[in-house]
C-alpha cells in the first residue's frame, strides 16, 4: 500500500489543531454559565485529588505511596485540561465565579502557572513511584505551591 503523504500531513495538522486551546468569548449568558460549570468542575476534581494528599502530608491519614501515585497521575492529567476549560472568557456575564479577569487578559502568565502544575505533579508521580516517603511528602508540598501560586494571582480570595 502506498502511503498518501498529503493525507497524513492533513491528519496530523487536524490532531494538532484540536489540542490547542483556542481562546474565545462566551456568546450568551447560557454559554457563560456552561463554560463556568466546566471550568469549576476541573478545579473541583483537582481539589478532591489534592485534599487526600494534603491530609497525608500533614499526617492526618496514613501515608500510602500507591494512593499518592494514583492521585498525582490524575492531577497531572487534569493539569492538561485547564487551558481548554478556561479558554472561554466569561467575564462579560454575571456568573458565580472566583476567576479574576486576568485569567483571560494575562493569558501567558496563566499558562505558565498551568505548566508549573504539570511539572510539579509529574515530579510527584515519579517520587511516589519510588515509594520513598520523605521525597514524596516534599513533592506533595511542591504541587501545593503551584496551586497556591496560581490562586494568589488569578483567583479571588476566599
Ligand atoms: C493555572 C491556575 C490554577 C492552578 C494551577 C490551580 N488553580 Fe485552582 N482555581 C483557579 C481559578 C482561576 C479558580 C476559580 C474558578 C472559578 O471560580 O471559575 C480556581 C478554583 C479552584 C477551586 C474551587 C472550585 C469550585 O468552584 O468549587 C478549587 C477547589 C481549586 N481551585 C483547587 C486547586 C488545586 C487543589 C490546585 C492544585 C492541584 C489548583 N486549584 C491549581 C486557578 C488555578
Amino acid at each position: 500500500m502506498k502511503l498518501n503523504t498529503s493525507k497524513i500531513i492533513t491528519a496530523c495538522a487536524l490532531i494538532l489543531a484540536t489540542n490547542v486551546a483556542v481562546a474565545n468569548t462566551a456568546t450568551s449568558e447560557k454559554h457563560a454559565v456552561k463554560a463556568t460549570e466546566l471550568r469549576q468542575a476541573v478545579f473541583k476534581m483537582l481539589g478532591a485529588n489534592m485534599g487526600t494528599l494534603g491530609a497525608m502530608a500533614k499526617g492526618k491519614i496514613p501515608f500510602d505511596a500507591k494512593v499518592v501515585e494514583k492521585n498525582a497521575t490524575r492531577i497531572n492529567q487534569l493539569s492538561f485540561m485547564i487551558a481548554d476549560y478556561t479558554a472561554t472568557d466569561t467575564s462579560a456575564y454575571k456568573v458565580k465565579t472566583e476567576a479574576l479577569n486576568k485569567v483571560w487578559t494575562d493569558r501567558d502568565a496563566f499558562e505558565k502557572r498551568i505548566k508549573d502544575l504539570s511539572v510539579a505533579s509529574e515530579k510527584l508521580v515519579k517520587a511516589a513511584s519510588t515509594g520513598d516517603e520523605a521525597s514524596t511528602r516534599a513533592a506533595i508540598g511542591g504541587v501545593g505551591k503551584t496551586c497556591g501560586g496560581c490562586h494568589d494571582n488569578f483567583k479571588q480570595e476566599d
